[in-house]
């Protein structure tokens, strides 16, 4: 465990590592400040029941000289309320200061989890679970702070106050001190190694239930739609119970194995106390003897008993959550903070060219691209057409920087992109097959990831008005700030298109990358689009994939690709004339 404590301690800042090491210094002062408040006790106790020892204090303290009894009394009840106060209260604050510290550090790992997903390209991200990414971010997370690290700070604090207490009243009786705190001890290591390992089975239980929960939730109610249509709602009502059910019980069994000890040691510590009574009784000691016994047996019991249960609840605690950190610290390692190595400012003036490019997809065994080739001059238009699967898609990505070639050279003018990837993408604006929109108004839509006060209204009425949105802007009650539904399910599949081909717009970049952009509109405003697109034509690079081929007929020029090759080039009429498969494809389109 020490060890897994140590993978967290490298993972923590400098400046929470410091405010963890002030918090145990100051938890050092206060189990002094503890101990000083019992033996104020034990004095004021001894004083009450025996008023003579007044005479020794006025011979100690010489303030108490010429004061009557009461006058004394009031003055060490006074400062015993002092004490008391200065010690609850100072209780009070560190344990906020520990549930403060734990809680920014659980914000600081999560952020930092979000920054590390965002960090991973594209690849990372089209191969792994994001319910997965999901559940790290949010839920692991919240395990760490709330079930790892508040309770090893609160249990450091406890075993401090303990150690304190038992070394005191180990200076008072160390034989018997020793007996009690080995009894107690072995009781609880017994119990913790008895329930350990099912401790360890639900930390992970937990953790994998949990994120087959939150997986379950997104798929259900991202198809929603199929759910209702073929009465599948019990099938995935029924899994989401399943892992949820499982999940719930585990976390229920680590809460009864952490506090349930507690009974068995209260029962333990009484049943003991008067077995030791009859005991010594039965051997014909006196009552008075055991008396000092008896305190020091009172004391281990009230103050060093809650400290090792809370103690002990604390690791159980920290050993049924201890997967979160395990994963939370294997998925940091992964994260190299990228130092925006200086990336150059990319000037677009001449070409971008691909010669000799391979590329094949992690844990695949032909390649998506293939000695492929492709020139682009500034400003021109371009089309690229194929059968699906021809490897469309990942060229269109390998030209937006999104995915690295295997070998082969990706060149824009003498720029090497792989070295400048930042700095070209500012330059690349991508209308995907698919769009993804928040769930925001369509001028958000349009800005996207720009805050509402900083939007170029002008600009913005400009591509509106480029992609046809006018009319369904004009129909809508509040225009342009209308809301469009998460992930944009308030639009059609035409409109939610037209939007993202405005935010490409909306980015003002030199270069323009429309993947099938247009399928989902019908004839006449994919026509009006084209339009539009073909007036930027000579203005802006332009690069569009299409099915329907009559889109890219004002094409400078049309590449054909085939597994991943290109195996023609030429115009629309020059295709028409010479390729038997392209007239095919027309034929068909
Ligand atoms: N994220 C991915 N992981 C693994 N293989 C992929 C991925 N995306 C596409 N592929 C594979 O790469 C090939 C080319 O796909 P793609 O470029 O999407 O084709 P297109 O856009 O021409 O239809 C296909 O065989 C497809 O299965
Ligand atoms: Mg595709």
């Amino acid at each position: 465990m020490l060890r897994k404590l140590s993978v967290f301690w490298r993972l923590i800042e400098k400046e929470q590592q410091m405010r963890i090491i002030t918090i145990q210094i100051l938890v050092v002062l206060l189990a002094f400040i503890e101990l000083f408040t019992i033996g104020s006790i034990a004095a004021f106790l001894n004083l009450i029941t025996e008023p003579d020892k007044i005479k020794g204090l006025i011979e100690i303290v010489p303030y108490f000289k010429g004061r009557s009894n009461e006058d004394i009394f009031l003055s060490i009840s006074l400062s015993l309320v002092f004490v008391l106060s200065f010690s609850a209260f100072f209780s009070i604050y560190i344990h906020n200061k520990s549930i403060i510290l734990s809680t920014n550090i659980g914000h600081y790992i999560s952020s930092k989890l979000m920054a590390y997903y965002l960090s991973r390209d594209w690849l990372y991200h089209s191969s792994s679970n994001s319910s997965v990414i999901v559940n790290n971010i949010v839920g692991e997370s919240g395990r760490l702070s709330n079930s790892v690290i508040r309770p090893f700070m609160l249990a450091t604090s406890k075993l401090i106050l303990m150690l304190v207490i038992s070394t005191a009243i180990f200076i008072y009786n160390p034989f018997m001190t020793t007996m009690i705190l080995l009894f107690f001890l072995i009781s609880y290591m017994t119990i913790s190694k008895v329930v350990r390992r099912k401790l360890r089975d639900n930390s992970y239980v937990i953790s994998k239930e949990n994120k087959e929960r939150i997986q379950t939730v997104n798929e259900s109610f991202d198809n929603v739609k199929m759910l209702i249509l073929n009465d599948k709602i019990d099938f995935f009502l029924k899994k989401f119970e399943h892992s949820n059910l499982l999940m719930t019980q585990r976390v229920a069994s680590n809460m009864v194995l952490g506090a349930s000890p507690r009974y068995i040691m209260e029962w333990l510590a009484f049943v003991s106390m008067i077995a030791i009574l009859i005991i010594y009784i039965c051997l014909g000691n006196e009552l008075s003897e055991i008396i000092p016994l008896l305190t020091i047996y009172g004391l281990a019991a009230l103050k060093l008993l809650p400290s090792l249960q809370f103690i002990y609840a604390s690791l159980s605690t920290i050993k049924g959550n201890v997967s979160a950190l395990e994963t939370i610290s294997s998925e940091l390692s992964k994260y190299k903070v990228d130092k925006h190595s200086k990336c150059r400012n990319v000037s677009f003036s001449k070409s971008i060219s691909i010669k000799n490019a391979f590329f094949r997809y992690p844990g695949k065994d032909t390649d998506a691209l293939s000695s492929l080739n492709i020139n682009i001059d500034k400003n021109k238009t371009i089309g690229i057409v194929g059968q699906s699967g021809a490897g469309k898609s990942t060229l269109i990505d390998v030209l937006c920087g999104l995915i690295k070639i295997d070998s082969g050279s990706f060149r824009v003018d003498d720029y090497d992109i792989n070295n400048e990837i930042t700095s070209w993408q500012r330059q690349v604006s991508y209308v995907p097959q698919s769009i993804s929109l928040s769930d925001a108004s369509i001028a958000e839509n349009i800005a996207f990831g720009e805050p509402y006060t900083d939007i170029d209204w002008q600009l913005l009425d400009k591509v509106v008005e480029l992609s046809y949105l006018d009319d369904l802007i004009k129909k809508l009650d509040n225009g342009i700030d209308t809301i469009v539904g998460e992930k944009g399910v308030q639009l059609s599949g035409g409109q939610r298109q037209r939007i993202g081909i405005a935010r490409a717009l909306y980015k003002q970049a030199s270069v323009l990358i429309l993947d099938e952009a247009t399928s989902a509109l019908d004839g006449v405003t994919e026509n009006k689009i084209m339009q539009a697109i073909n007036n930027l034509s000579g203005k802006m690079t332009i690069i569009i994939i299409a099915h329907r081929l009559k889109t890219i007929k004002n094409c400078d020029s049309i590449y054909m690709l085939d597994n991943g090759k290109v195996v023609d080039c030429n115009t629309y009429e020059g295709l028409m004339a010479t390729n038997p498969s392209f007239r095919e494809m027309e034929k068909y389109a």
